[in-house]
C-alpha cells in the first residue's frame, strides 16, 4: 500500500462499509479455499473492536466524536498491502531517492555536536534556526516572509488544526473545493463545521462559483469563516489554479472580506516551468499560509508550518503550546540541518523527475486502457489524478471488485463533505514503479469494462446530478475516452 496506515486514518474517516473489503480480502487470500486469511481474520476483528455495541464508553464520548468515524480507507490497508496488489490508492511520497547516508550522517552529527539541545524541550513557535530556513525555502514561491511570523507544526495537518480550532465554533461554515483534500474534511468534522463545496474545473476553484456561494450564504444570513484551497496539484483533483483566477479569488475574498488558507504541501512539485505566485506572495493581511517538508523531504519528522498574519501568529502560539508544549526539537534540528548542508533544492529536482516520470506511466495507461465515456484530469505536478466513471458506474462499490482484480484506489466519496463524489475516484502515481502503474491502470480498466458491461446487461441505480455547479463532476478533465 503507499500510503501507510497512519497516513490513511489521516485521509480516511469518512465512510463506514468495510464489508466489501472485508470480503474481497478473504477472496485474495490464496492460503486455504473456504477459510478466512490471516487478514480477513484480522480486518474482522478491527471490524468488531470498532462495534460501538462493545463500547462502554459509547454515551461519554463528546459530540464532536460522532462524525469520527472509521474509513473504507483503512480497511483498503490491510489488502492493498499485498504485494500482488498494484495500490494506485494512498498518497505516500517516494522518499526511495532520499540520500539515507547523507541524512544518517547529519542525523549523527546532530545529536554527537548538538544532542542536548536537540532533545530538549524547545520553543511553541518552533526552533529560530529552523523558521529562518524556511522563510528560504517559502521564496521559491515569490513569499516574503519574516522567522517572526512562522510558527513550526507537527505536519501541515497539525497547522490546519490549529488554525480552524482558532476561527471555527460548532456550526461554522468553512469554504472547500468540491472534491477537497479528505484530511481537511476530517479536520472541519472534528471542529462540528458546515462544510459548503466551491465548484472547480481543470484551471482549479472557480471564482464564479466562489462568488455565488458567498452570496448565497450572506442571503442566508450566514458568512463562512474562511475559504480553505489547494490551489497547486490539488489533493485529490490533480489540477492547479491559474494565476488570474488567483488574484480574482483574493479580489471576491477581499469583498467578501473572507479569510483565505492557502494549502501548498506539493507546490515545488511542478512539472513544468517555476511554481505560480503563491496567494500568500499576492495578498500577505489575508492569507494563512500552510507549509509542509513531508513531500519535499520526508514525512516521517513530521516537521510543516503556518505563516499568519502577526495578530493569528500570536494565538497560534498559544495553541501549539497547548497541543504540544512546542513541536519535536530534535525534528526541527535535523530538518535545519538537512536544507544547511545538502542541495535540497537539487533533491526536490530529483523528485520531480521520478514524480514526472510515474505521471506520465499514469496518463499512457490510462488512455490505453480506460474504456469508452471515461475521463480524467491531467496533473502538471503533485501525485494525484481525479477520473470520472462512465455514467452509471459507482467507485465505492466497485472497490471490492477492483481489491479482488489486484488494483486499489480511493474512492471519490471521501473528498465530498455531502456524500457525492461516487462517481469519481482519485489514482495517485506517486509511489509504484511505472510499469506497475501501467499494470494498474490495465487491471482497474478491465474491472470498469465489467462493470459497464454489467450495466448494459441489467442495468442499475445511477447517481443524481452533481453538487451545484461541480464542473469536475460533470465535465471533468482534458482527456476523455
Ligand atoms: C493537501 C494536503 N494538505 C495537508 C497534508 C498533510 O501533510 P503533512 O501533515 O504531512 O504536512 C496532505 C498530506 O497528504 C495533503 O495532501
Amino acid at each position: 500500500m503507499t500510503d501507510h496506515e497512519p497516513a490513511l486514518s489521516r485521509e480516511g474517516a469518512t465512510s463506514t462499509d468495510a464489508s466489501g473489503l472485508q470480503r474481497a480480502a478473504g477472496e485474495l487470500g490464496p492460503e486455504t479455499a473456504g477459510e478466512p486469511t490471516a487478514v480477513y481474520a484480522a480486518g474482522l476483528e478491527r471490524l468488531q473492536r470498532r462495534d460501538t455495541r462493545l463500547d462502554s464508553y459509547v454515551d461519554r464520548y463528546a459530540a464532536r466524536t460522532h462524525g469520527m468515524t472509521a474509513s473504507v480507507i483503512r480497511a483498503l490497508f490491510s489488502v492493498a498491502n499485498r504485494p500482488e496488489v498494484v495500490s494506485l490508492a494512498g498518497g505516500m511520497p517516494n522518499i526511495s531517492d532520499l540520500p539515507l547516508d547523507v541524512v544518517g550522517g547529519a542525523l549523527h552529527d546532530l545529536v554527537v555536536s548538538d544532542g542536548r539541545r536537540a532533545m530538549q524541550y524547545g520553543s511553541g513557535q518552533g526552533e529560530p534556526v529552523l523558521r529562518e530556513a524556511i522563510c528560504e525555502v517559502m521564496k521559491l514561491e515569490g513569499i516574503s516572509a519574516h522567522p517572526d511570523d512562522v510558527t513550526v507544526t507537527v505536519g501541515s495537518q497539525q497547522g490546519l488544526d490549529l488554525v480552524t480550532r482558532l476561527f471555527c465554533d460548532p456550526g461554522d461554515v468553512v469554504l472547500c473545493e468540491a472534491p477537497s483534500y479528505v484530511g481537511a474534511l476530517g479536520v472541519f468534522r472534528a471542529y462540528q463545521c458546515e462544510v459548503v463545496h466551491v465548484a472547480m474545473d481543470e484551471h482549479g476553484l472557480d471564482p464564479v462559483a466562489l462568488g455565488e456561494a458567498v452570496a448565497a450564504l450572506k442571503a442566508a444570513g450566514k458568512k463562512a469563516k474562511f475559504l480553505y484551497t489547494i490551489p497547486n496539484f490539488h489533493n485529490p483533483a490533480g489540477v492547479s489554479q491559474t494565476l488570474e483566477r488567483r488574484t480574482r479569488v483574493l479580489e471576491i475574498a477581499q469583498q467578501a472580506d473572507l479569510l483565505v488558507v492557502e494549502d501548498n504541501p506539493y507546490g515545488l512539485l511542478g512539472f513544468d516551468g517555476d511554481p505560480l505566485p503563491a496567494m500568500r506572495s499576492m495578498d500577505a493581511e489575508r492569507v494563512v499560509y500552510l507549509g509542509s517538508f513531508s513531500k519535499t523531504f520526508a514525512p516521517g519528522f513530521r516537521v510543516g508550518w503556518v505563516l499568519a498574519p502577526h495578530a493569528v501568529r500570536e494565538k497560534l502560539v498559544l495553541a501549539q503550546e497547548s497541543a504540544t508544549l512546542c513541536p519535536p526539537t530534535f525534528s526541527q534540528y535535523a530538518v535545519a540541518s538537512y536544507l544547511h548542508n545538502h542541495d535540497w533544492r537539487g533533491q526536490i529536482k530529483i523528485f520531480r523527475e521520478m514524480y514526472r516520470e510515474r505521471r506520465d506511466a499514469m496518463l499512457a495507461g490510462l488512455a490505453d486502457h480506460m474504456p469508452v465515456g471515461t475521463s480524467w484530469t491531467v496533473p502538471a505536478g503533485g501525485f494525484f489524478v481525479w477520473l470520472t466513471l462512465p455514467p452509471g458506474l459507482d467507485s465505492h462499490a466497485m472497490l471490492p471488485r477492483a481489491v479482488t482484480a489486484r488494483v486499489a484506489y480511493v474512492p471519490g466519496t471521501g473528498f465530498y463533505a455531502d456524500g457525492f463524489g461516487s462517481r469519481h475516484l482519485r489514482l495517485s502515481y506517486c509511489f509504484p514503479t511505472p510499469e506497475r502503474i501501467i499494470e494498474g491502470t490495465r487491471r482497474l480498466g478491465e474491472v470498469m469494462q465489467y462493470e459497464a458491461d454489467v450495466l448494459a446487461t441489467f442495468g442499475t441505480a445511477v447517481e443524481g446530478p452533481g453538487p451545484r455547479g461541480d464542473r469536475l463532476y460533470d465535465s471533468p478533465g482534458a482527456n476523455q475516452r
